[in-house]
């Protein structure tokens, strides 16, 4: 009869550690992460064309406004914010971008001009918050 308990015991309890793993496997990458990542997507491509000397218009105005759209999810996707500072690094990476849209860059010099407040939001914020 104990044996045949501990068994029981033994089985609930499996079930209970696979059905953890399980949810913690469901719920995939948190949010800020996605959008941490999805932002480096863009600001790399945006890098990778001045690099290349390839940088256009159209491309760029495309991917700015992208780039513009995730910056606008960093207060939503870090909640509160970790302090009273991180909802203004988030408004400086906006700002920057609201900027570079408005220059509308058609050149690989014009657009390092506008990348360069955009890249200095992203490490400021890093450097204080990562
Ligand atoms: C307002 C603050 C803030 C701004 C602005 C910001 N970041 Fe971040 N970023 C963070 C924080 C905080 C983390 C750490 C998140 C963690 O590890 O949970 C992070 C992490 C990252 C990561 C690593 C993600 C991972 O999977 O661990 C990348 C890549 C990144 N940021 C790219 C960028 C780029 C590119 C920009 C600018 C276009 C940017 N970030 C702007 C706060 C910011």
């Amino acid at each position: 009869m104990r044996a045949l308990l501990l068994i029981l015991l033994g089985l609930v309890i499996g079930a209970m550690g696979a059905t953890f793993a399980l949810s913690a496997l469901r719920q995939g990458v948190p949010f800020h992460k996605a959008v941490m990542a999805v932002m480096a997507h863009h600001a790399g491509e945006l890098h990778a064309q001045m690099r290349a000397g390839t940088c256009e218009a159209k491309g760029i105005a495309a991917r700015l406004a992208r780039l513009r759209g995730d910056a606008g999810d960093v207060r939503e996707a870090f909640g509160d914010g970790i302090d009273a500072g991180f909802g203004p690094a988030a408004d400086q990476l906006t700002t920057a971008l609201d900027r570079a849209i408005a220059a509308a860059p058609a050149s690989c010099a014009a657009l390092s001009t506008v990348m360069r407040p955009v890249d200095d939001a992203c490490q400021s914020c890093h450097r204080r918050y990562r």
